[in-house]
């Protein structure tokens, strides 16, 4: 069994991106604190990055673990909170930070859970998306790229835990 990567998207070309959606998101919201609200594991690299591309002084950053998948390439339909926020969102602006959107379900499960916390606002940016596998529509505010139907890794994201610190967002295909 080996493991081929190709890169689908460069360290390059994220930096770039994400720069731009850090002024867009800044510009967007009014003054005061964002809540950054991160799903681990997989957007531990994108909330980096992101958080210093918004140049407010006040981005507060939370997290939420939420386990989907296991060990497997396809999701497993069973979304469950493993580690819940300490903070209270109420009246909060709340930006939920997604490594990738694929069948949405996970999002759709989350985004239901922070609405019943009555945020001001609620918003979602995602680094990737793969708009050709949504089963359940969710609205995306920010979208870093939109990528095909490909098992992507790298940049906070894994297969079975491996590559999540790769600088760019590569294709595995396993065989
Ligand atoms: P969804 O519920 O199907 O939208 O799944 C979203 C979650 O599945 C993401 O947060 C990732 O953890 C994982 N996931 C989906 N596609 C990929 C992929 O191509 N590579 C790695 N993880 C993925
Ligand atoms: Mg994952």
């Amino acid at each position: 069994m080996s493991d081929q990567l190709r890169v689908l998207v460069s360290a390059e070309a994220i930096q770039q991106r994400v720069q731009e959606l850090g002024k867009e998101i800044d510009a967007d919201y009014p003054d005061g604190p964002i809540y950054l609200v991160a799903i681990l594991k997989g957007s531990f690299v994108f909330l980096a990055d992101l958080s210093r591309a918004i140049k407010r002084h006040s981005v507060r950053i939370e997290f939420m673990g939420i386990s989907s998948y296991g060990k497997n390439k396809t999701s497993s339909g069973q979304v469950r909170v493993t580690k819940d926020l300490d903070v209270n969102l109420e009246g909060r602006n709340v930006l939920v930070v997604e490594d990738i959107i694929d069948s949405g379900v996970t999002l759709t499960y989350l985004a239901s859970i922070l609405q019943q916390r009555k945020p001001a606002s609620l918003r979602i940016v995602t680094l990737l998306d793969k708009p050709e596998r949504r089963i359940s529509p969710v609205e995306i505010k920010y979208v870093g790229f939109k990528i095909p139907d490909e098992f992507v890794v790298g940049y906070g994201l894994d297969y079975a835990e491996d590559y999540r610190n790769l600088p760019d967002i590569c294709v595995l295909s396993t065989s």
